[in-house]
């Protein structure tokens, strides 16, 4: 029997790189999933990846940053099961640029889908985990949200806020039994996110120039995050909220120097 038999789980950002990952994590321990993005071609790819002919599985076109389209999403999620018992924020998104530098969109947008939608979401299930008599929320957040990146400074902000917002939303819904927690990942690969910023053809020497820097001597498979994530799902953690989990290869105490 799975972990996660009997669960329902909706993950953001289920279309590419980490949410899919966990959302193949989740449901091959039985979870019902409801997987959303804006791009309908890459959930039903996820979920073709998954299991073409699973009932347990749902896309949802879904824009984080649309309080209308939220609603349609865990509206589907309690017609598909009746139940919400877990929130996976996975959605983000990261632009660089220098603090002076940094066009105002790119401000919007950051804080839109990386703090904003994670808030919106969250507030909006926990009256559904409340009445399931609980429920575990997990945020994607980054290392960013506890360095100070040159050239990444919005992308941190929101991750720093996604943070202080899930710790407060953590003690708010303690008494309901409803667990809300961190990962914070370092780089990882095969995912889509460094795309726009480096054009697609150049993110793997991007990845080559990172991996050094990872105390373990590798940069993250999403794998090793929906390990994480299946963790905080899963009543072995029944005791943790609150928590922002570094699952970076040692990169959150490493310096610029690669380690001897
Ligand atoms: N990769 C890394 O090195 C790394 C490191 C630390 C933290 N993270 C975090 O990990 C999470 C997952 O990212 P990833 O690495 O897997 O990169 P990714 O492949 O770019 O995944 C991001 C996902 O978010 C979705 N998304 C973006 N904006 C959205 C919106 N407004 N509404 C709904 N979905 C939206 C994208 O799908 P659509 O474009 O189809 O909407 C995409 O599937 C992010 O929160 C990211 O900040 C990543």
């Amino acid at each position: 029997m799975g972990q996660l038999e009997r669960k329902t789980a909706i993950i953001t950002g289920g279309g590419t790189g980490i949410g899919r990952a966990i959302a193949k994590r989740f449901h091959n321990e039985g979870a019902t999933v409801l997987i959303c993005g804006r791009r309908m071609n890459m959930l039903k790819e996820t979920a073709e990846s998954i299991d073409p002919n699973s009932p347990r599985i749902l896309c949802v076109k879904t824009d984080v940053t649309d309080e209308k389209e939220i609603e349609h999403l865990y509206k589907s999620a309690m017609s598909k099961s009746g139940r919400i018992d877990i929130l996976v924020n996975n959605a983000g998104v990261m632009r660089f640029g220098s603090l002076a530098e940094t066009p105002l969109d790119d401000w919007d947008l950051m804080m839109k889908t990386n703090t904003w939608g994670p808030w919106r979401l969250m507030v909006n299930v926990l009256p559904y985990m409340k009445k399931a008599g609980g429920g575990s929320i997990i945020n994607i957040s980054s290392i960013a949200g506890i360095k100070s990146y040159p050239g990444a400074g919005i992308y941190c902000a929101s991750k720093a806020a996604m943070q202080v917002i899930s710790q407060v939303v953590a003690m708010e819904n303690a008494g309901d039994n409803i667990r809300v927690n961190c990962i914070l990942p370092a780089v990882v690969e095969d995912t889509e996110l460094s795309n726009p910023i480096f054009g697609e053809e150049n993110v793997p020497a991007f990845w080559d120039k990172l991996r050094p820097l990872h105390p373990l001597g590798r940069n993250g498979k999403p794998d090793d995050i929906a390990e994480a994530a299946l963790f905080f799902a899963t009543d072995q953690s029944s005791w943790i909220t609150g928590t922002l989990l570094n699952v970076d290869g040692g990169r959150h105490m490493a310096t610029n120097r690669p380690a001897d």
